[in-house]
């Protein structure tokens, strides 16, 4: 590294006395975001993350967190200073060991200013101590961190880990994770992946948990309290995990009865989308008051609100669909959020023609029926809906409704190839739209520019017949409501929350 350090210098004298351009480096500070049009400042510029170790504490009495995060990552650029993406209060950073200077700019920016400058490709340690009460700290306004009776839960979309790590805040920067976190006896917490151990000491319970694949910043979650966990497997031998608070009440039998199916439905789904992606699946049910349900990676969230009218498997499907439709092959930009949610949408569809609850080509003629051309449903393009309308019910609805336009364009056969292939031609990466377009030509052998155009791009209902889906014009008795449909969309509605 030194001699990288010293190199530039002389090459710059050099080129001087033979009046040539230098080629030394060229150290500018990293972009305070990474480039994202909808969430202009939400990732950094400068540096690709490859591991975050999260080391912390946390008191559920006074909601105060105290850690350190060793983040290990690699500059993609002549680095002077970087951000990491934070909120809590920092009292000490170090890269590869040497103190950094540091301060907070914008909204949530952490910016680190290195004892010397870093060469692109330098492997970097950096390590965050900090503490703060997240329930205290607010961006843009606003604050995710959902405090409950006995503890804490991050788990949001897209933000989450401003609250309680520093990171390279965007799907476009997926890392592997060890979270360890010490809570007192008798009160427990629950993160992605395996618990690889726990220990005692003084009071506090520590319990570690490790995410081995590629994650998401945003699928990254935390939950504290007190909990019921069960265990068990799925048929091809991935370990489950499950977390029930203890105080659900009256919820308490139809989330179990539900989120104890995570097994038979991941079993289930392996069928269209193919071996299940992750070394461990599960979910979790806090005693939050939140209505909404996350993907949250290997661990999924769920609110006791989804199950106060019994059994809910639509949202268990849904979120367990996201595992490979989301997390496995993550979005590139916020934009492609189609990618995650239509797919999901039609994994419920799915569902609800297994359960015998309706097609879903009923469900699909049922959408299309029950929207008139100058419902404000249809200005929302799917595949690029703006940031306000990231999580419009149209992305879920006609996001659905465009996978049974494709799959009715090029034939169940090339559909459920694209639908199991996709995951596997992407593991563990990110894709867009566009992407998902090629592929899907790829496999057919058709061309869909026209159709992904009318169903994903245009702000209006779509009329040509032959972009329309296969029954639609049948009688009314096509359109009506399918049993399944009341289900799925409270299944996961994140405006009933
Ligand atoms: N992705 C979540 C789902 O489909 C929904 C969601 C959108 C969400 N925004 C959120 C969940 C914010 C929690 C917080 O189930
Ligand atoms: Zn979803």
């Amino acid at each position: 590294m030194h001699r990288r350090l010293i190199a530039p210098g002389a090459l710059a004298a050099a080129s001087l006395l033979l009046a040539i351009p230098a080629s030394a480096a060229d150290y500018r500070p990293g972009a305070p975001g990474i480039g994202d049009p909808y969430y202009p400042y939400y990732g950094n510029g400068g540096y690709d993350v490859s591991h975050y170790d999260l080391r912390l504490k946390y008191q559920p009495k006074t909601d105060e967190l105290e850690g350190t995060a060793t983040v290990l990552a690699t500059t993609t650029q002549d680095l002077s200073r970087f951000d990491l993406d934070f909120l809590l209060d920092v009292s000490e950073v170090r890269v590869n060991g040497a103190k950094a200077a540091y301060t907070t700019s914008g909204q949530h920016e952490l910016q680190i200013t290195p004892a010397t400058p870093l060469p692109k490709g330098t492997p970097l340690t950096v390590v965050v101590r900090y503490s703060g009460v997240p329930s205290t700290k607010s961006a843009y306004g606003f604050n995710t961190w959902h405090r409950t009776p006995d503890g804490a839960v991050a788990a949001d979309e897209p933000e989450a880990a401003w609250w309680w790590f520093p990171s390279n805040d965007h799907p476009l920067d997926k890392a592997t994770y060890d979270v360890s976190v010490a809570v007192p006896d008798g009160t427990q917490a629950i993160s992605n992946g395996t618990l690889q151990s726990t220990s005692s000491k003084l009071g506090w319970t520590r319990y570690n948990w490790r995410s081995d694949k590629p994650q998401a910043t945003y699928l990254a979650t935390l939950a504290i309290g007190k909990f019921d966990i069960t265990t068990g497997k799925t048929s091809d031998g991935v370990p489950v995990v499950n977390a029930y608070s203890k105080d659900l009440g009256a919820n308490d039998g139809a989330a179990r009865a539900s989120v104890e199916r995570t097994g038979e439905i991941v079993d289930w789904l392996t069928g269209y989308f193919g071996p299940y992606p992750f070394s461990s699946v599960g979910g979790y049910v806090p005693n939050t008051t939140t209505g909404y349900a996350l993907e949250t990676q290997t661990r999924v969230y769920y609110s006791p609100k989804q199950f106060a009218s019994g059994s809910n498997t639509s949202v268990v499907v849904h979120e367990l669909a996201h595992q490979w439709y989301g997390d496995d092959v993550s979005l590139k930009g916020w934009k492609d959020i189609w990618i995650n949610e239509g797919f999901a949408r039609y994994a419920q569809w799915l569902w609800s023609e297994h359960e015998g609850e309706g097609t879903t080509q009923q469900l699909a003629d049922y959408v299309y029926a029950s929207h008139p051309a100058d419902d404000a449903f249809w200005t929302v393009k799917p595949g690029d809906p703006g940031s306000d309308n990231q999580f419009d019910i149209a992305i879920y609805d006609r996001g659905a409704l465009a996978v049974q336009a494709l799959r009715n364009a090029v034939g169940d056969d090339a559909f459920f190839a694209i639908l199991k292939g996709w995951p596997k031609d992407h593991a563990y990466g990110n894709a867009s739209v566009a992407d998902f377009q090629s592929y899907a030509e790829k496999v057919s052998g058709k061309p869909l520019a026209a159709l992904f155009d009318t169903w994903l791009f245009q702000p209006s209902k779509p009329t040509a017949p032959s972009a329309r889906t296969a029954s639609i014009a049948r009688t009314s008795a096509a359109t009506a409501q399918p049993k399944s449909w009341k289900k799925i969309e409270a299944a996961n509605d994140v405006h009933t929350g």
